[in-house]
């Protein structure tokens, strides 16, 4: 698929978005309007600088776009090689929109349905879509776990917004118990500049 030019950039991204956070919608709100303009952004990628394209051997790249001085959102870039994926994770109770620029991404969703203690929790899995070029997705708690994957055989970028800097997140592993898991806090890591 080719990209056409729409002239949409991140510099407009962030003027759109700020103007949105600053209307004091629900989060509800706000991730449907989130979804809206990635969406718009994803429509290129020449706005994207060659520093935020590059993958990583060790695992898919993770590439800061911008953060908010108020903190009311982030964008990121992340570059995905053939294969790469994430653990099943959430967002540490924010909401996210996502966007397809190159490649395909799998998106196998889950819902949070219960705390059972401070490291346990009972998960349902929703559905699994794939996202293509130019295309969305979404997440709001308790809908707000998944894991990502680059499927096809070129290498995926997909631009990622959330409610805040994520600085930290939980790893779900399955125990015995059909639903159940166990949940690890893991710190944000952004790849580091070469
Ligand atoms: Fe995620």
């Amino acid at each position: 698929m080719e990209h056409q030019t729409n002239g949409y950039t991140l510099e407009d991204f962030v003027g759109e978005m700020t103007a949105i956070v600053e209307q004091n919608k629900s989060d509800d709100e706000l991730v449907v309007d989130a979804e809206r303009l990635v969406g718009k952004l994803v429509q290129s990628d020449s706005w994207l600088p060659p520093a935020k394209r590059k993958p990583s051997n060790d695992s898919y790249a993770r590439h800061s776009l911008y953060c908010d001085p108020k903190d009311r959102f982030e964008v990121i870039a992340l570059v995905w090689k053939p294969g790469q994926r994430t653990g099943l994770h959430d967002h540490d109770g924010t909401w996210g929109a996502e966007g397809v620029v190159a490649g395909q991404i799998k998106a196998e969703n889950f819902i949070q349905l219960e705390e059972i203690s401070s490291n346990v929790v009972k998960l349902k899995h929703s559905n699994t879509i794939v996202i293509s070029q130019q295309s969305t997705g979404k997440l709001l708690p308790p809908a707000d776990c998944h894991i990502l994957e680059a499927v096809g055989d070129q290498t995926a970028i997909t631009i990622h917004v959330y409610g805040k800097q994520l600085r930290k997140f939980r790893v779900f592993s399955p125990l015995a118990e059909e639903g159940i898991y166990l949940a690890e806090e893991k710190q944000v890591e952004y790849t580091p500049k070469k």
